[in-house]
């Protein structure tokens, strides 16, 4: 299974996004990180700054809905440019009517699942998924500390028989990234991990390496 990064732009300068996507051209998703102060405590950014940011940088979106409504949202986003459009299963919206949504559009369905959530909620929705987004840290703020305790979730999932994407979404880092990929994970989230190292593209190089070797 092809091992693939997707650094979080949450932890890079807004104020210079174009030149942070540059930096981290080799990865092989970009992760967006949306948030309406209503799902999570935190505001962050909207479609009009994704559909700015998909004109400089062709690596594909991997956009993750922290909203309470993602049904209202999803087309928006769409439009914006996502290519993967990732909501989650504890939010308002009907989770049917949303993957439904989503696909209609035309672009990818992943449902993502909190610390506390079961893994068991998403079975009804797998054959229609893209991917799946364990949390490793409860959703709302970059630069927390990796929840290990959610693993059984991931094994649980490929033990099913699940062979779509596996993402894992917080304190992602060349250490914590190898427990994640043991467990049968394949896409991993790094923020902090990415943007606050030296050489970005060094760390995504050694990130995908420990990923691949853990298997
Ligand atoms: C948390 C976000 C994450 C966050 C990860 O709510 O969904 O994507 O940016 O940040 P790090 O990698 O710093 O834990
Ligand atoms: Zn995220």
């Amino acid at each position: 299974m092809d091992m693939k990064i997707s650094p979080s732009i949450l932890a890079s300068d807004y104020a210079n996004l174009q030149s942070e996507l540059k930096k981290i051209e080799t990865s092989d998703l970009i992760h967006v990180d949306v948030m309406d102060g209503h799902f999570v405590p935190n505001i962050s950014i909207g479609a009009p700054v994704v559909s700015a940011i998909k004109k400089v940088c062709s690596v594909p979106f991997d956009v993750h809905l922290m909203i309470s409504d993602p049904l209202k949202y999803a087309e928006d986003f769409a439009s914006a440019g996502a290519d993967i459009i990732c909501f989650h299963i504890e939010s308002d919206s009907d989770t049917e009517e949303t993957v439904n949504k989503i696909l209609s559009l035309g672009k990818k369905a992943a449902i993502a699942v909190k610390p506390g959530t079961d893994i068991d909620s998403v079975i009804p929705f797998l054959d229609r998924l893209s991917m799946v987004l364990v949390m490793t840290v409860e959703p709302g703020f970059g630069g927390q500390s990796f929840m290990e305790g959610v693993m059984p979730k991931i094994e649980k999932l490929r033990a099913l028989g699940y062979k779509g994407d596996i993402e894992v979404d917080g304190g992602v880092n060349p250490e914590t990234i190898k427990i994640a990929a043991k467990a049968g994970a394949n896409v991993f989230v790094a923020g902090s991990a990415v943007f606050k190292s030296e050489n970005p593209e060094d760390t995504i190089n050694l990130l995908r390496k420990n990923a691949a070797d853990a298997l």
